[in-house]
């Protein structure tokens, strides 16, 4: 049996009702059995602070085993003031550091962005881009996924039309794919 693809989940909104969490569990639904799912949580972490580099702070060593452990992550996030929310650049931040154990390096990263509005945070997005090309990871180039007007994609229940549905799968078959575990 082949071993599982293992995927980080980073959702950059901590929101209770977050849109991005909830497209984030409609893609989840459409991988594979093969795909182990393991969110990062980003609600706990300290506000990055260079001092820490030499201390151990237990939620740091957390998410940096969790990145380093997955084959990929996805990231799936809305924009806030025009770039991504600061608990996500602050995850980014944590696993950039200590200087020399950047667990981003070669680490293949996918982004997915959402919002209300009708540029779908792709400027959150490609911020996210920006800060991945400086961090030397392998990011997902095609498709691009900004999702506009998302909110009102979503019916009452979390569920999309039949037409974004075959949108979202298009973008998680070759995220599996691009995500596909080397070592097998
Ligand atoms: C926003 N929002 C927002 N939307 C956008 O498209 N571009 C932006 O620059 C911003 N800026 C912004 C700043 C702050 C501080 C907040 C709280 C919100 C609106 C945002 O897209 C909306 O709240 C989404 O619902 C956030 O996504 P989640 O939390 O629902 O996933």
């Amino acid at each position: 049996m082949s071993a599982p693809t293992n995927i980080a989940l980073i959702i950059g909104s901590l929101r209770t009702e977050s849109i991005n969490r909830k497209f984030a569990e409609l893609m989840v639904a459409q991988m594979p059995e093969s795909v182990v799912i393991e969110e990062v949580n980003l609600a706990d972490l300290p506000i990055y602070n260079q001092d820490y580099d030499d201390k151990v702070i237990d939620s740091y060593e957390r998410v940096r085993k969790q990145l380093k452990a997955a084959d990929a992550v996805l990231i799936v996030t809305p924009e806030h003031n025009r770039t991504m929310p600061a608990a996500l650049k602050n995850v980014i931040d944590i696993g950039s550091r200590p200087y020399k154990e950047n667990v981003w390096a070669a680490k293949k990263v996918a982004v997915v962005t959402a919002s209300p509005s009708t540029y779908g945070a792709r400027d959150s997005g490609l911020d996210v881009r920006k800060s991945m090309q400086m961090l030397a990871a392998q990011m997902m180039i095609s498709p691009e996924v900004y999702l506009g007007n998302a909110a009102d994609s979503l019916d009452e229940d979390g569920n999309v039309s039949e037409r974004t549905q075959k949108y979202l799968q298009r973008f998680v078959d070759a995220f599996v794919l691009f995500a596909g575990n080397d070592s097998e």
